[in-house]
């Protein structure tokens, strides 16, 4: 295959891909240990995982595996459908409970992942008059849904509170105006400024949505959200989404809040309405998660003084991490042939880290995205620290 072309030549135009360096190889994780930060990955051994989501460390927990277990047992490895015909188990109910109840909220309805979560539950509550405003920095899924609703989407600089108010005086007033951010950003790590957001919404009458897929389990000193982070009433946010595939290790997507809108979601959101149920070895892991956070919140102060030492040590060593502040270390390298040789410096030497390039994130910020887990040690995070500035230094990063 010959690819000389400047735009490829179709969607799977695989030579123009692969000439472009726009190839991506899927990293195949061959093997995890339950309870530590190691992985064996296909063709390269045992590697120390610093590119997880799983950030409580809870993937191959022993009571979460024993939950799946029995649930497969008892109900096997499906549904008979879609919630709304023959696809609810008592498990959906029982989890729907179980997150409102973390989440201090009235009711909650469960999807079969965080992106259909976003995408239905978003275009599920706005209309086409309506105004929808997302953070620049704001998820794909959400950006999705917006698009899917047809509402007037516009955006705001990031976390920059000046310009949301000037969005929010520019929306018509007469229809819905929504207010969407990420709670801990993807790719920044940075938090949003939650009581300043609010203080705009209450002025303007809007809906606030917070998108919490990286921060369940990471923020508040009982892990349960951005809410508990600044000390706010669970009533600070309206529509709370989350996933259950990052700190909760299984897969899956919610959104709580008032029991009627939630019953609203019920009966509007098309991805719950004609999309398969969670599976009942994920929906029962995502349950005992729950109730294992509930019971061991130490794993979630180990998190955040794990991650507050990675984070001082990046910044020691002279590495730009931007603003971030949880969950997400980025390490801004600049050029994207810099990010992807220093990612590989780290590869070559045991570090599962993965590179983010443009479009992702901006032209110039090319980065790695650096996480780690209730369960890394301080001689863990130490060692990468140590390989990456050395990776550095050697290639003018530092
Ligand atoms: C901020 C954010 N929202 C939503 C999602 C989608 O969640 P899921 O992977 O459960 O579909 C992700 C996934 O990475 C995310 O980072």
């Amino acid at each position: 295959m010959e690819a000389s072309q400047s735009v490829p030549r179709g969607p799977w135009d695989v030579a123009y891909y692969q000439e472009q360096g726009l190839y991506f190889h899927l990293v195949e994780v061959s093997e995890v240990e339950p309870g530590s930060p190691r992985v064996r990955v296909t063709d390269r051994g045992e590697m120390l995982m610093f590119g997880s989501y799983a950030y409580l460390g809870l993937i191959g927990h022993p009571a979460i595996n024993r939950a799946a277990q029995d649930a497969i047992a008892r109900y096997g490895t499906g549904t008979n459908g879609v919630r709304l015909l023959a696809g609810t188990l008592p498990l959906h109910n029982e989890l729907e409970a179980s997150i409102a109840a973390f989440k201090g909220a009235e009711a909650a309805i469960a999807f079969a992942s965080g992106y259909i979560a976003n995408i239905s539950t978003i275009s599920a509550l706005l209309e086409r008059h309506d105004t929808v405003i997302c953070d620049k920095l704001d998820h794909a899924s959400i950006v999705d849904g917006c698009l899917l609703a047809g509402a007037k989407l516009v955006r705001f600089r990031h976390n920059d509170l000046d310009h949301l108010a000037k969005r929010l005086e520019q929306a018509d007033p007469a229809h819905q105006r929504m207010v969407i951010v990420d709670g801990v950003y993807s790719m920044d790590g940075d938090i949003a400024d939650l009581p300043g957001i609010r203080a705009l919404c209450d002025r303007y009458g809007a809906l606030l949505m917070v998108d919490e897929a990286h921060s369940l389990g990471v923020l508040g000193a009982t892990g349960t959200g951005i809410e508990e982070h600044f000390g706010m009433a669970p009533s600070a946010v309206d529509v709370k989404m989350g996933t259950f595939s990052k700190a909760i290790p299984s897969v899956g997507g919610y959104v709580a809040g008032a029991a009627e809108m939630i019953i609203a979601l019920k009966h509007k959101a098309r991805g719950f309405i004609y999309s398969a149920a969670i599976p009942p070895p994920s929906a029962a892991a995502s349950i005992a998660a729950l109730q294992l956070i509930r019971d061991e919140p130490e794993r979630v102060q180990r998190l955040q003084q794990r991650f507050a030492y990675f984070l001082d040590r990046l910044k020691a060593a002279g590495f730009n991490v931007l603003a971030s502040q949880a969950a997400v270390a980025p390490i801004v390298c600049g050029s994207d042939e810099r990010a992807v040789r220093l990612m590989m410096h780290c590869v070559d030497r045991g570090i599962f880290i993965q590179a983010i390039l443009p479009p992702v994130v901006p032209t110039g910020l090319a980065r790695l995205r650096a996480t780690v887990t209730a369960n890394h040690s301080i001689e863990d995070i130490d060692h990468a620290v140590e390989v990456l500035t050395e990776g550095a230094q050697r290639l003018g990063v530092l």
